[in-house]
C-alpha cells in the first residue's frame, strides 16, 4: 500500500504513518512511504508511480497548497483514501478527517475565557481545508464572545516553525495582541522563539496556543497549550477503510470525522 504524506519533518505525520503501518502489518500488507515536501508536482509523480506499481491502494494527505484538489485529473485506477486534508479527488473510496472547525473554536474560546480579546491567528495555507475550517472556528468563538473580528489579526503562511518565527518578528510591535492562536504546533514553536527574543514572556506577556499536540509540545518551555489531533488513529483508520474496501469490495464511501481535544499546559494564562 502507498502512504503519501506532505512533510516528513513535521512530527504530526510520522505518528500518523505509524498508525497506518501498524494496521497494514496487522493484516499482512506492507507500506511504500512517500514524502512530497508539500510539492503538488512531486505528489502527482509519487501517485503515478504507485499506480504503475499496481499497489493495492493509497492513503494520501494532500500538499497544503493543493486546495483545488485534482479537478480535471484522470480518475486513479487504485482505491484512494484521504487522511487529514480533505481535497476533491474523483473516485476516492473514503476519508479520515478531524473536526478542525471545533478545534479552532475550542482553542480560541480558551483564550477568550482567559480574558484575551486581541488574538493573533497564524494560519496555515487557507486553500487547505484544515486551515480554513480552523479559521471559521476562530471567528465563531469571537462572535459568541461579542469580540469584533479584525482582519489585521489574521496572518496566512505555512505550517512551518520558520514561518511562525518570521511572522512574529515582522509584526514586531505593530499589532497590540495579547495572545497567539497558531495553525499548528510548529508555527507555535517558532513564534515562541521569536517572542522570547523580543523579550516577551510566554504566557505572562503573550499567551500561545498551538494545534496538533506533537511530541515536542510537552517538552518545550513553556509546555504548549494545544489542540490534540488523534493522528495515530487517523492513519490506522485510513488503512482500515482501505483494507475493508479491497477485501470486502466495500462500495460506499466511508467518511470518519474524529474529535480533537484541547490540552491546557503552561503557555496560556489570564490576560
Ligand atoms: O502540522 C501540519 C498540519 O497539517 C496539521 O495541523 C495537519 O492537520 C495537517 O493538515
Amino acid at each position: 500500500m502507498g502512504l503519501v504524506i506532505p512533510d516528513i519533518r513535521n512530527p504530526f505525520f510520522p505518528e500518523l504513518a505509524r498508525g497506518a503501518e501498524d494496521k497494514a502489518n496487522e493484516k499482512g500488507y506492507n507500506i511504500i512511504f512517500c514524502n512530497t515536501d508539500d510539492d503538488p508536482d512531486k505528489e502527482e509523480k509519487y501517485i503515478n508511480m504507485l499506480v504503475e506499481k499496481m499497489v493495492d491502494g493509497i492513503v494520501f494527505t494532500a500538499a497544503s497548497e493543493r486546495g483545488k484538489g485534482f479537478e480535471g485529473k484522470k480518475k486513479f485506477s487504485v482505491p484512494i483514501v484521504l487522511v487529514d486534508r480533505d481535497v476533491n479527488i474523483d473516485g476516492i473510496i473514503g476519508k479520515v478527517t478531524v473536526d478542525n472547525f471545533m478545534g479552532g473554536y475550542e482553542g480560541t474560546k480558551h483564550l477568550l475565557q482567559l480574558g484575551h480579546e486581541r488574538i493573533l491567528y497564524l494560519s496555515g495555507p487557507l486553500e487547505n481545508k484544515t486551515a480554513s475550517d480552523r479559521l471559521k472556528g476562530y471567528k465563531k468563538a469571537l462572535d459568541e464572545f461579542n469580540v469584533e473580528f479584525k482582519e489585521e489579526y489574521i496572518k496566512e503562511g505555512s505550517y512551518k516553525s520558520e514561518w511562525g518565527y518570521k511572522v512574529i518578528k515582522d509584526i514586531g510591535s505593530k499589532l497590540k495582541y495579547t495572545s497567539v492562536f497558531c495553525g499548528n504546533d510548529l508555527i507555535a514553536i517558532g513564534s515562541i522563539k521569536a517572542l522570547k527574543e523580543m523579550k516577551l514572556d510566554v504566557p505572562n506577556d503573550i499567551s500561545v496556543v498551538g494545534f496538533d499536540d506533537i511530541y515536542m509540545s510537552s517538552l518545550i518551555d513553556p509546555e504548549l497549550t494545544t489542540i490534540r489531533q488523534p493522528n495515530y488513529e487517523m492513519g490506522y483508520k485510513a488503512i482500515e477503510i482501505l483494507i475493508n474496501a479491497i477485501e470486502n469490495k466495500e462500495k460506499t464511501i466511508k467518511h470518519i470525522d474524529l474529535a480533537t481535544q484541547i490540552v491546557v499546559r503552561k503557555s496560556t494564562s489570564k490576560r
